[in-house]
């Protein structure tokens, strides 16, 4: 079965602002929290249309996007000569297998309640970062469950903070921090995003 959910959602995604502006404070947080000096090569984890990691981009030689759907993956490629960074498009399922290879950081928005096993995930995410490489992943606090008109693969109505830090924490991460990064504003209500930062 096919697991692109976003097929139809691809071609209007960036045509939501509130969806670019939440994204956008979100990356601003993520740069406010790291200095990127040494930062070279980052994975962005369920990357989409590349609304995070194009705001990161002139601050990293490379980044690798990692995202399981071929509509969301296209629409990064047709504006992937606008990325400032070299930029590797990679269409797997990371929630399955850690890919054999060690970035300097990652970074995710939004993809975090799509994944069903968590805990699974952040063992993932620790094995391909180098030593004293970071986790920037932000995501919904708990919600009531109206954020997505259709749930389909979604697995959590967003996360109760120490519990997700929590998880991070179990699979080997330190200096793990918490903070508000942004609000996404919809018409049934505001949504406040987190940002868990953490180092291997
Ligand atoms: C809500 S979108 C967020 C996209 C982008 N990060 C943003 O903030 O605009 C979630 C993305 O995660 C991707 N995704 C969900 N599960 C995934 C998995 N197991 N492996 C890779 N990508 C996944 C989806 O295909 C989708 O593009």
């Amino acid at each position: 079965m096919s697991k692109d959910y976003f097929q139809q959602k691809a071609n209007a995604y960036e045509q939501d602002e509130n969806r670019v502006k939440n994204v956008e404070n979100i990356a601003n947080a993520i740069l406010n929290h790291f200095d990127f000096h040494n930062i070279k090569h980052i994975m962005d984890f369920g990357s989409g249309t590349g609304l995070l990691l194009e705001n990161l981009a002139r601050f990293v030689d490379k980044i690798t996007a990692i995202d399981i759907s071929t509509s969301m993956n296209k629409k990064l490629a047709e504006k992937s000569s606008a990325v400032t960074c070299e930029l590797e498009i990679l269409e797997i399922d990371l929630s399955e297998k850690p890919l054999d290879r060690k970035f300097d950081g990652i970074i995710s928005s939004m993809t975090m309640h799509h994944i069903s096993d968590i805990q699974k995930m952040f063992n993932n995410f620790y094995h391909m970062l180098h030593v004293n490489g970071f986790i920037a992943i932000a995501d919904l606090e708990l919600e009531d469950g109206d954020f997505h008109t259709d749930d389909t693969g979604v697995f959590h109505f967003g996360f109760e903070p120490k519990a997700f830090l929590n998880y991070a924490k179990e699979a080997g991460f330190k200096n793990l921090a918490f903070k508000s990064a942004s609000i996404a504003h919809k018409p049934n209500g505001d949504y406040p995003i987190f940002l868990l930062t953490g180092i291997k």
